[in-house]
């Protein structure tokens, strides 16, 4: 029988990881401050997963129901930690809430060799681990929305985070079906975030210039980037555009430099553009239509990760 893992946090995000953990083998035990919340996370976990079933998209060997059955839920902390390998934490965003869950999670941990890990999107290590008597063995996996199709993790350690840790991480992220990446320090943003915000400076200010408009941005990177990133990352494209990253930077390096130097600041984001950006994409996607619009970038997403697993064996 395969180990326990626990997870802290039923929320968005902690329900994905139980999911995953569970397609794979393991037994998890999930844990929410509040029993309705728990009660919520393991009703939609089973509609998830028979929906999921429906669409051949379920993850793993085992049924929905044998899935469903490794995974329980508990209001206790110490139920949900105790014999627990891997803990994988998803609370809110908010460091002090962070610092002080980690705090508590460390006194109840009692082996070297637990892994604690942390959903968090922006917050650096050494804020949510500053009150934790374990960060050797304390790390961050950060996953994408939504972790079930998306599955790229980056993994970012704790300055102190043991490499026996850093490396266990990876492998079971690996295990699991992700795709890990590891940073090897920390850095503000992570990388998913800092390469996300280059795109979104430059999509702003090309519409705040009043070169184009949202919805053509948004097309640049849905039917053109996107589509090719999708398949192949940026050092890929640049190594197959030409014949190797060489040859392409003697052809493209100073295009690259003498675009990059006119590059403007980073906007402000607020004021007259925020307002017209907001007319703008309003008008195509009222905020009365989110709903609709969510569902079809996971239908979308689904589909996408099925294609990936059809077409795709390296
Ligand atoms: P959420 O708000 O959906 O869920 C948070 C859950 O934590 C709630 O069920 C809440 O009752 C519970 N909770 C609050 N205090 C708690 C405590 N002391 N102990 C245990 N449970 C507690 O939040 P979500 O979206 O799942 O985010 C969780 C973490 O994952 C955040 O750090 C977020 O930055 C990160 N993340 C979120 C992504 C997203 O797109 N939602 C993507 C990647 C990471």
């Amino acid at each position: 029988m395969k180990g326990k893992i626990g997870i802290v946090g039923s929320g968005l995000v902690g329900k994905s990881w139980a999911m995953i953990f569970a397609s794979a083998g393991y037994n998890v035990t999930i844990y929410d401050i509040k029993e309705e919340a728990v009660e919520n996370a393991l009703v939609d976990i089973e509609t998830q997963l028979l929906a999921l079933k429906k669409s051949e998209l379920l993850r793993g060997k085992l049924t929905p129901q044998e899935q469903k059955s490794l995974i329980t839920g508990t209001i206790s902390l110490g139920e949900c930690i105790k014999d627990a390998f891997f803990i994988q934490s998803a609370i809110p965003e908010n460091p002090d809430l962070k610092k002080k869950v980690f705090k508590t999670v460390a006194d109840l941990v009692i082996t070297d060799d637990v892994i604690i890990s942390s959903s968090t999107s922006c917050l650096m290590p050494d804020i949510i681990y500053a009150d934790s008597s374990r960060k050797e063995q304390s790390i961050i996996c950060h996953p994408v929305n939504p972790p079930y199709y998306a599955p790229m993790v980056e993994i970012i350690p704790h300055d102190e985070t043991t490499q026996d840790i850093r490396k266990r991480t990876r492998d079971i992220m690996a295990e699991v079906g992700q795709k890990p990446v590891l940073l090897n320090r920390a850095i503000d943003g992570f990388a998913l975030n800092r390469i996300q915000y280059s795109v979104i400076n430059e999509s702003w200010r090309l519409v705040q210039d009043g070169i184009m408009s949202p919805e053509d941005v948004d097309t640049v990177l849905t039917a053109g980037l996107g589509m090719r990133y999708a398949t192949i990352g940026p050092f890929e494209t640049i190594h197959l555009n030409a014949e190797g990253v060489r040859e392409y930077m003697e052809k493209f390096a100073s295009s690259i430099k003498r675009v990059s130097a006119k590059f403007g600041p980073t906007p402000d984001y607020s004021g007259k553009a925020l307002e017209n950006i907001c007319d703008m994409i309003e008008e195509k996607i009222p905020l009365g239509q989110m709903a609709k619009r969510r569902a079809r970038r996971d239908k979308l997403l689904a589909g996408m990760a099925k294609l990936f697993k059809e077409l795709d064996s390296d």
